[in-house]
């Protein structure tokens, strides 16, 4: 008999996270799996052109839910998930990383007697004013596998509780996506405008709602940004959520001479990651990414759930965002003789490793 594992993903981070692992699939004849899109996002910019960068197959269901409040969003996602699990009967639903949608597909999976694996489990921010805070923490405590990217992770699982035997380490997944797709994107970042001076330019991305939501924040943050644009190229491509708020309050002009860009396919963020002086970011994702590169990365965050970026990689936390303190950190993150290594597992095979645990479950 096959196992049947489903794919549940929703947003960005997610289709960058499960791209090695239905590769790692494919090696397993024995595994029969569906692909579930729950439609969290739906922009091409934030969707479809990840799905074609990753070569990750067309969904083959698309929820199709869309933008809402978080209970709407999360309740949406759970009432049209029911009736696929229902339907085609996986062994185990795979979810991934923290988002909304992760988080329902656990739940409805969870109710329906259905086993969840979830993908990036145990990390821990301590900020419960964090949406994905709150979508990790009830994942976790759902799942009855947990793959975990490194130690810290498997010791915050273990301090709440969690039978040791739940517990896999099996490394960074979206690290296996970044060494698989690098070659080929490098060369194909073509902004418009003028080039970008190897190494001497920044890319600044920004996003979560404690960032970009009040506007005194963001204020900061892009007096911050203009000012960098001063001693280099910062480019910075916007998500949606971000140009709302940003236009909402009038903002936009206070960005100065930094490059507003739509917001980026995967192999464009990568390539002109790689070649970036410094990295400006809010995401997860992206402080991971440039830790593997050995990118200089301000991380625009009081806490991080991935402090071995800021450990061992090449992040540097700054808790109050004044444009002050974002330079300061800038010019600490870029200083010469700051030793980075790359984490323990982090090595490009941690799909392969989950799908050794997931087709013998
Ligand atoms: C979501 C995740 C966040 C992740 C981010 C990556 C949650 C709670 N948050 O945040 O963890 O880092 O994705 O991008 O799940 N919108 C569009 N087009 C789209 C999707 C959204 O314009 O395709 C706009 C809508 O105005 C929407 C807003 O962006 O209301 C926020 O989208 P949402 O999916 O709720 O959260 P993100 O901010 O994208």
């Amino acid at each position: 008999m096959a196992r049947r594992i489903l794919y549940a993903v929703g947003a960005r981070p997610n289709f960058v996270k499960a791209a090695p692992l239905l590769e790692a699939s494919r090696a397993h004849p024995e595994v029969d799996t569906l692909l579930v899109h729950t439609g969290q996002h739906y922009d091409d910019a934030l969707s479809g052109a990840l799905f074609r960068d990753l070569e990750l197959r067309a969904p083959d269901v698309n929820l199709g839910v869309g933008s809402g409040s978080h209970a709407a969003q999360t309740a949406a996602v759970m009432c049209a998930f029911e009736p696929v699990v229902l339907g085609w009967r996986p062994d185990v639903v795979v979810v991934v990383g923290d988002v909304n949608s992760t988080l329902a597909c656990a739940l409805a999976a969870a109710k329906l007697g259905v086993a969840v694996a979830h993908v990036e489990a145990g990390l821990r921010s301590w900020d419960r004013s964090m949406p994905e805070e709150i979508n990790r923490v009830l994942v976790d405590h759902l799942a009855d596998l947990l793959f975990t990217p490194g130690r810290d992770a498997d010791d915050n699982l273990l301090r709440e509780g969690i039978a040791v035997e739940r517990i896999h380490r099996v490394g960074n997944v979206m690290v296996d996506s970044l060494r698989r797709q690098l070659p080929r994107a490098r060369g194909r970042c073509l902004l418009p405008g003028p080039p970008l001076p190897d190494g001497a330019y920044a890319v600044a991305t920004v996003h979560r709602p404690s960032n970009v939501d009040d506007p005194a924040q963001l204020a900061e943050i892009f007096a911050a940004l203009a000012a960098l644009a001063e001693e280099m190229p910062v480019v910075f491509p916007v998500h949606p959520r971000t140009r709302g708020c940003a236009e909402r309050s009038g903002l936009l002009p206070a960005l100065g001479a930094a490059r507003v860009v739509e917001p980026l396919g995967y192999h464009a963020m990568l390539a002109l990651m790689e070649r970036a002086r410094l990295v400006v970011t809010d995401s997860g994702g992206v402080q991971e990414e440039t830790t593997v590169l050995g990118v200089p990365c301000v991380t625009l965050r009081d806490t991080t759930e991935r402090p071995v970026t800021v450990r061992e990689g090449t992040s540097v936390l700054v808790p109050v965002r004044t444009r002050d303190n974002i330079l300061r950190a800038a010019a600490e993150a870029v200083a010469p003789g700051r030793g980075t290594r790359v984490p323990e597992l982090w090595d490009g095979r941690a799909a392969e490793r989950i799908l050794e645990v997931l087709a013998r479950f």
